[in-house]
């Protein structure tokens, strides 16, 4: 068999929503991107949706829009693709990385409480909705990520590349913080091929984003070229930046947003899955998940391999590839990038969360179209190469162990 790790699903109107395109005369931003961005907001329930090419050029306008500059603070968890510490230095801003909760690789409100008593100065955060969970937003009676940058006066950038369509309690990612940004990269829960969108309630941080989206010119250009009282006329305000999503890309982004939730559904069946296959193996530790199953975009399934299993990591990666299935790592930390490791300084001993997931860490394909053999195969493959495969030493770590998943 041969499981590649993922694989996208085209289901839906994609071809005759790009024939429309290829028909209309006009491939770049246009009446597509515009229908791509207002269906989203409605579907997040946001104000506002600028479609830009990629969820890091999201970002990118998110910390401009909102003011970050040279040397200034930005929290970024160290469990996360590179995208959400380097748009801080485009800024000329400094990147303070923090740890995640082990079990789930997201930031908790603990987590964040400690970051700003040691950091008090600190004008924002990115906050990753990790593998497609949402961090805790709000706690009942108590203080959530929401309450607490609230109290301190920080911004809250929510980098949901992984995070549609996810909720916290009853309300959609994107609905929350000062901006959030969403990822429709060839490999996410939603595709645009390349593509993101950044999403907001703020009207001048909607309006920033979208004059810096295209060169900081004060109007949009497929308006320049086809409006009846069309003029030549524009002015530039900004230097801004190239970052709009022509319409071919938002033609597959309709498409693939009337599939959303039935992708997704998809997705949760194979963690379901999962779930009940391998939570039987001592070896291995799986992800927490604490809300509903149905709140969770089920981006990613990640695995901890513990230290007592008889495979390593990498051997485990090497086997599985072997046996015809495609597994992935998500992340090596940035605090062990070379580059943030070495202008920051910084020590793997003050990230022991995120040292811990990385050093056994795995993710298992889950898609929408991995069916039962697949997935048969996958946890077959697993359990052969962790089962009844442990060190001589070894002796069941129940009171150390995470919890399993709960419903
Ligand atoms: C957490 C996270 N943030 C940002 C990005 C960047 O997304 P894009 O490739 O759309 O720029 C990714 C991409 O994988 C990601 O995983």
């Amino acid at each position: 068999m041969n499981i590649p790790f993922s694989k996208v699903s085209i289901t839906g109107n994609e071809s005759k929503y790009i024939d429309e395109v290829l028909k209309s005369g006009w491939l770049t931003t246009a009446s597509k991107a515009l229908k791509f961005e207002q269906l989203f907001a409605q579907y997040v329930g946001a104000k506002y949706a600028c479609a830009v090419n990629s969820c890091t050029a999201a970002l990118h306008l998110a910390v401009e829009a909102i003011g970050i500059g040279p040397g200034d603070k930005v929290l970024v968890p160290t469990l996360t693709f590179t995208a959400s510490a380097e748009v801080v230095r485009y800024m000329g801003a400094d990147p303070i990385f923090i740890d995640v909760e082990y079990g789930t690789g997201l930031v908790s409100p603990s987590i964040l409480k400690k970051a700003l008593r040691e950091h008090p100065d600190v004008k924002a955060i990115i906050l990753v909705h990790y593998a497609g969970q949402a961090a805790e937003m709000k706690v009942t009676g108590g203080e959530g990520i929401i309450d607490l940058c609230r109290k301190h006066n920080v911004k809250i950038i929510e980098d949901a590349a992984h995070a549609f369509p996810t909720k916290f309690g009853d309300q959609f990612i994107g609905s929350f913080g000062d901006i959030t940004c969403f990822s429709f990269y060839a490999n996410k829960t939603i595709t645009t091929g390349e593509g993101g969108m950044l999403v907001t309630n703020d009207e001048a941080f909607y309006k920033r984003a979208k004059t810096m989206r295209l060169h900081g010119i004060n109007r949009d250009i497929w308006d320049r070229f086809t409006s009846v009282k069309s003029s030549w006329e524009y002015d530039v305000v900004e230097p801004g930046f190239k970052y709009n999503m022509p319409d071919l890309n938002a033609a597959i982004g309709l498409a693939q947003l009337e599939q959303a939730e039935y992708l997704r559904a998809g997705r949760q069946r194979c963690a379901e899955y999962y779930f009940r296959e391998l939570s039987d193996l001592i070896a291995v530790d799986l992800p927490i998940c604490y809300g509903p199953y149905e709140n969770h975009s089920w981006h990613i399934f990640p695995l901890v391999i513990c230290p007592e299993a008889s495979v390593s990591r990498n051997e485990f990666i090497e086997r599985m590839s072997n046996e015809g299935v495609g597994v992935s790592v998500h992340y090596k930390p940035i605090h062990r990038m070379t580059y943030y490791k070495q202008a920051y300084k910084l020590d793997p001993i003050n990230y022991p969360n995120a040292e811990k997931i990385w050093k056994g860490t795995v993710s298992l394909p889950i898609y929408s179209d991995l069916k039962e053999e697949g997935l048969r195969y996958v946890c077959q493959t697993v359990k052969l190469l962790l089962d009844k495969r442990l060190n001589y030493f070894f002796f069941p770590k129940e009171a150390s162990r995470v919890q399993l998943s709960t419903k």
